[in-house]
């Protein structure tokens, strides 16, 4: 029997098993808006997997990928609401509840996979999850998906200056919309499954994506142009329903535990070979020019966002920036 939870419902439902002969199993919807061949998408999977595992099959992770239930930002609204149990926003999705998060999507708020792994298991990853309490959420994780790189038609964008006047969407973030418009971008914020038909129909002419978003949704067959910027950082927060999760079993709630420990580490390792491998493709597409900033274009762009730190430091908060500064050094 299949524990299914209606609309509103956050009680895992328990069926007495000594005196029915049921084999108790609660169900755990986890709603994502990513294609399955993604870090985001495959990691769901696995942890599916373990989590069958641990239990013995008592607890059953039902992944639905691609938005097919819901997308942003309603998955947000239904995860606080108990429709689903968990979710894995991208980071710009949390700074709708708390400005706090945007620190993660500050342009170059990481240098390095070293500085991810460290705010991911260190105070700041633990600063943002106790942001959540409020808002019904428990943080279970932090996944990793890679870089951002920019796409667009036009004109390569090499400098910011390359900018003006392109239409670029962006994640549900003010402070990503301001980034861009800051060199004379137009820009609209749109969920993630709807970008490729504003970039067939000529609507947008950018977005700025990791390489297994772009790859996975083929962002490359309706764009001319691919820079390689490593400007920003694209990651997830594994997020469970607060209420559904202080009901569970603590002997379930370590069994989960463990299997998110174990595909977390995994996880994240595959994050970036699964983004090397598919820029290896990318490059193999004849339409698609690429180019990689060099150390100088780099410095011109960081240089151009640094004023962002600045404007946003009273929204975010100092203390996340100062966070965020101590793992750029
Ligand atoms: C996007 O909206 O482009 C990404 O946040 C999608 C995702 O979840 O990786």
């Amino acid at each position: 029997v299949i524990g299914f939870y209606p609309v509103l419902s956050q009680a895992p439902t328990v069926y007495d098993d000594e005196q029915e002969g049921f084999d108790q199993q609660i169900v755990i919807k986890f709603s994502h808006v990513v294609a399955e061949n993604t870090p985001k998408g495959l990691a769901a999977q696995q942890f599916a997997r373990l989590v069958d595992e641990r239990t013995q099959g008592r607890v059953k992770v039902e992944v639905y990928p691609n938005g097919v239930l819901y997308s942003e930002p309603d998955e947000i609204e239904v995860l606080k609401q108990g429709n689903v149990q968990m979710i894995a926003p991208s980071f710009p999705n949390l700074s709708k509840l708390q400005p706090a998060w945007m620190v993660l999507d500050l342009p170059f708020a990481f240098l390095s996979h070293e500085a991810v792994r460290e705010a991911f298991d260190g105070k700041l990853g633990r600063m943002l999850f106790n942001q959540l309490q409020q808002e019904d959420m428990v943080g279970l994780a932090y996944w990793g998906n890679g870089f951002k790189q920019m796409t667009n038609s036009g004109r390569p964008i090499l400098r910011p200056s390359d900018l003006r006047g392109q239409h670029i969407r962006t994640m549900r973030s003010d402070l990503l919309e301001r980034a861009f418009q800051m060199f004379g971008a137009q820009t609209t914020q749109m969920p993630f499954n709807q970008v490729y038909r504003g970039l067939e129909s000529g609507m947008l002419d950018g977005e700025e994506n990791s390489i297994s978003n772009i790859y996975s949704k083929k962002f490359f067959q309706v764009q001319k142009y691919l820079t390689i910027s490593n400007h920003g950082y694209l990651g997830y927060a594994v997020l469970m329903n607060r209420t559904f999760w202080n009901k569970l079993p603590t002997d379930i709630q370590a069994q989960i535990r463990d299997a998110m420990k174990e595909t977390t580490q995994w996880a994240n390792v595959n994050a970036i070979r699964l983004n090397d491998r598919q820029l290896e493709e990318i490059r193999q597409i004849p339409d698609l020019e690429i180019h990689t900033l060099t150390d100088a274009q780099r410095a011109e762009w960081m240089q151009a966002w640094e004023p962002l730190y600045r404007e946003y430091e009273s929204v975010v908060g100092r203390q996340y920036i100062d966070e965020i500064r101590a793992l750029q050094h």
